[in-house]
């Protein structure tokens, strides 16, 4: 089967599975695992072919989320454009709500979602508010935002899979609390020694690579014009395993509190 259909068919498994909305985690790459050539400016990593993609697969997930580092670098549109949509609900993650008023993801045609923390400037939030934003205010987690608690939000809001495109800080905490179900790499076959698409994992002292997280047995490979593209079922490692227990445990103990 071919990526999205492969993913897009499993959903409603997931969802029952986990009980909160299924979560692809995806970014485009060069060989050496860059994903921009230096902070705060844009790469076209993707060619035509697996931009198109990548916008199919937009189209096939109700939600669409990136970190706000994301936003004020690429100032991305978010929409699935290139195959007519439908286009999935924008969401970033913007703890201290950044956002620019002018940002071109506030004019998205499904309305944004701006997850900010409980403490954010009132003010801004009033102004994005009066642009069309939906803000959402979320306790604080491990790495920034509480991820589960995002999750949780986004499917009482009727979001039954999430699309995580990046960047690197809001790649590498899905990653580590284990919060992946699906993973899509594409990878341009170019050295840029730039920006790393993930930031350290523990356990750093591995003497393999066993121990970290990656993709199920049943992994699949592709090519697409000049791009590879992998993709399959995400294995938490030994590490996420504890990260994910961690906030797990955190998240229960905020509830408690909370009650
Ligand atoms: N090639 C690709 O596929 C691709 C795709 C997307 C982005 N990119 C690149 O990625 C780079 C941006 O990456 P980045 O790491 O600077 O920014 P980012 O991951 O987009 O956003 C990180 C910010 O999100 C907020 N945040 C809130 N909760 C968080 C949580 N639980 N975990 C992580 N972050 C959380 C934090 O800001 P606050 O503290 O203000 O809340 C944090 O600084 C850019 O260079 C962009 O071009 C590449």
């Amino acid at each position: 089967m071919e990526p999205v259909e492969e993913i897009r068919s499993s959903i409603e498994e997931m969802v029952a599975q986990k009980r909160r909305p299924m979560v692809t985690l995806t970014y485009a790459q060069s060989l050496d695992g860059s994903i921009a050539a230096r902070p705060g400016a844009p790469l076209a990593v993707s060619c035509e072919e697996t931009k198109l993609l990548t916008h199919r697969l937009r189209a096939a997930h109700d939600g669409i989320l990136v970190g706000i580092g994301t936003v004020l670098a690429d100032d991305p549109k978010l929409t699935a454009r290139r195959v007519g949509g439908p286009h999935p609900r924008p969401v970033i993650l913007d703890g201290r709500l950044r956002t620019p008023p002018n940002a071109k993801v506030i004019r998205h045609p499904r309305g944004v979602v701006i997850a900010t923390s409980e403490n954010a400037d009132a003010a801004l939030e009033r102004d994005l508010r009066a642009r069309g934003a939906e803000i959402v205010r979320l306790p604080a987690g491990d790495g920034g935002l509480s991820l589960t608690a995002l999750l949780r939000r986004l499917g009482e809001m009727g979001i039954r899979s999430v699309m995580v495109e990046g960047g690197t800080s809001v790649l590498t905490s899905f990653l580590r609390a284990g919060l992946v179900d699906w993973v899509l790499v594409t990878i341009a076959p170019r050295f840029v020694g730039g920006v790393r698409a993930i930031a350290a994992l523990p356990p750093a002292d591995a003497a393999s690579v066993e121990p970290f997280p990656g993709l199920g047995d049943d992994w699949r490979c592709g090519r697409f014009a000049r791009d590879m593209v992998v993709w399959g079922r995400f294995v938490p490692g030994k590490s996420t395993e504890r990260e994910s227990a961690r906030t797990k445990r955190n998240a229960a103990d905020r509830d408690q509190k909370e009650r």
